[in-house]
């Protein structure tokens, strides 16, 4: 087996693929809450991913990745067998791990994926664990079986009704709620307005929320301020800093205004890709 090798590739849905990368290093020394920054190939962009396994004897660590623009269409073509060019990390600061009673661990589309690790290891030190799941539809849900194994309770809501409880995963907290939980602290990944309205109901429903932010990074270290944010009126670097963070205070709206700094040349981007793509099937040459 070579470095950076996939030695395991399963395809979730249409979307979302599933890694096991060959990496001992990393696999020796990731915690829950950090990523890793991959390339494809020479002269590809740096992709943050978060860790969502790893397994020190085998010497692999899991990532799921779900295909939005060139980078991560070209990551989901990978095959068995096949090597990403660079896997650096473990980046990132882990997440807090302690007894805080009940926790609320609430993902949205991958991000269920990314918020796996958390609800293990606070599963781990003694919380008591309850999933909220969200996706736009059934197909688009993720790791339900692996949620419902590890947590005390889980609640699968999907936007068109077709699984789970008809709404957004807002509306699966409040029913809790409602119901007469007591949750005390939050976790949160997915789409940004959902981490933004998530984090709103929760501080309003008297639980502590966190977030985990996903601006855009270039070097994961530190280095180029590219993934600045604001929490708490202070500009902190998501990939040093974070990227979870107390979310009662981060400006979400400007986080979405810098990440759609350059939708166009991504749709461009991803545009080229795919007729680049079209071109090598039909001639049949490549
Ligand atoms: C800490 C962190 C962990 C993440 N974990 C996962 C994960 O486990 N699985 C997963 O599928 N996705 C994850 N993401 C999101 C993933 O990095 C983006 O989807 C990816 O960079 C998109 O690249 P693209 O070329 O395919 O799309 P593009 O067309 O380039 O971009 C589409 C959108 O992705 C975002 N994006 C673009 N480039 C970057 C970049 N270099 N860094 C961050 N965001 C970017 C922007 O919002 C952009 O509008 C994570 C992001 C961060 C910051
Ligand atoms: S990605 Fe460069 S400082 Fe965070």
């Amino acid at each position: 087996m070579q470095e950076n090798e996939i030695v395991l590739r399963e395809q979730l849905n249409d979307v979302i693929v599933k890694f096991e990368i060959y990496k001992p290093l990393i696999a020796k020394s990731a915690r829950a809450g950090q990523f890793v920054i991959l390339r494809g190939r020479e002269g590809g962009e740096r992709v943050p991913v978060t860790l969502v396994d790893w397994n020190a004897h085998k010497g692999t660590i899991t990532v799921i990745i779900q295909a939005i623009g060139k980078s991560t269409s070209l990551f989901n073509s990978f095959q068995k067998g096949d090597k990403f060019l660079n896997v650096a990390g473990p980046l990132g600061t882990p997440v807090e791990v302690k007894n805080y009673g009940t926790v609320a661990v609430v993902g949205g589309g991958v991000g269920i994926a990314e918020v796996f690790p958390i609800a293990r290891v606070l599963k781990q030190a003694g919380n008591k664990v309850i999933a909220i799941l969200g996706a736009r539809t059934k197909d688009l849900l993720i790791l339900e079986k692996e949620m419902v194994d590890l947590c005390d309770k889980t609640v699968c809501a999907t936007d068109d009704g077709s699984y789970g409880m008809k709404g957004m995963v807002t509306d699966a907290l409040q029913m809790l709620h409602d119901a007469g939980e007591k949750i005390n602290v939050g976790f949160i990944i997915g789409p940004i307005p959902m981490m933004k309205f998530t984090s709103r109901l929760m501080d309003k429903l008297g639980i502590v929320p966190h977030a985990s932010l996903n601006p855009i990074m270039l070097d994961g270290t530190g280095m180029c301020g590219c993934c600045r944010v604001t929490v708490e009126g202070q500009v902190r670097f998501a990939c040093v800093d974070g990227p979870m963070f107390p979310s009662k205070t981060i400006d979400f709206d400007e986080l979405i205004r810098r990440t759609s700094e350059y939708r166009p040349l991504e749709k461009e981007s991803l545009e080229n890709f795919q007729r680049e793509k079209d071109h090598i099937c039909k001639c049949g040459l490549h």
